[in-house]
């Protein structure tokens, strides 16, 4: 069986990801291989950053990677905060402010025009593959929902009318970004085995 890593701390992620490809590929998380290094997020785009990552962990460890990045891009804000998505706010990482600072951001404009975008790289010795998800809606003018994570209680899909923290996870990750962009990579494992 083929060594994986997802390069993620996150046991949800790693938890759903050892589901889809569990029976091609032995799926550990930076943990497993003894990686807690502050990897470097410096690119400037989702793309880029996901790219960074994977070749961090290929460089040193030796191992075939994935490695994702995601975030929100208001249109407003001319596509903010993007990369920083996860510090918006500051270097903490606090949903709670990242959501504040958004809402202040927004005050009394009108275009609420936004869209969660992620970016997933596959990397072995043949290169890099990418695949990408992303999903447009709306930013309130105050959270609503208690589920979900980051942006989720500001954020109502297009033709919806709950938030995705008013939403269970099941029906969030059917049309989210990170669902579309790990549905591409399951196509493109399946495609390959096909092939074999
Ligand atoms: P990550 O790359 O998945 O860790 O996401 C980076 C940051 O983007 C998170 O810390 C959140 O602030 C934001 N983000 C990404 N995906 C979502 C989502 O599905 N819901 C809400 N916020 C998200």
């Amino acid at each position: 069986m083929k060594r994986i890593v997802f390069a993620t701390g996150n046991s949800n992620k790693l938890r759903e990801l050892r589901e889809i490809l569990g029976a091609d590929y032995e799926v550990c998380g930076l943990r497993d291989i003894g990686c807690d290094d502050d990897i470097p997020e410096t690119a400037d785009t989702f793309e880029g950053n996901a790219l960074l990552k994977a070749q961090w962990v290929r460089d040193r460890y030796g191992v075939d990677c994935i490695a994702e990045d995601a975030g929100l891009e208001v249109d407003a804000l001319g596509g903010a905060p993007g990369v920083l998505s996860a510090r918006f706010a500051g270097p903490g990482h606090d949903s709670r402010a990242n959501n504040e600072l958004l809402l202040r951001r927004l005050e009394g404009v009108a275009d609420r025009r936004a869209r969660f975008r992620t970016s997933l790289v596959l990397l072995r010795a043949d290169g890099p593959h990418f695949f990408e998800g992303k999903i447009e809606g709306d930013i309130l003018e105050a959270p609503r929902g208690e589920g979900g994570f980051g942006y989720d209680p500001l954020f109502v899909p297009k033709g919806w009318t709950k938030t995705f923290a008013e939403a269970g996870a099941e029906e969030k990750n059917a049309v989210s970004h990170r669902g579309q962009a790990v549905a591409a990579l399951q196509r493109f494992i399946e495609s390959e085995n096909k092939s074999r």
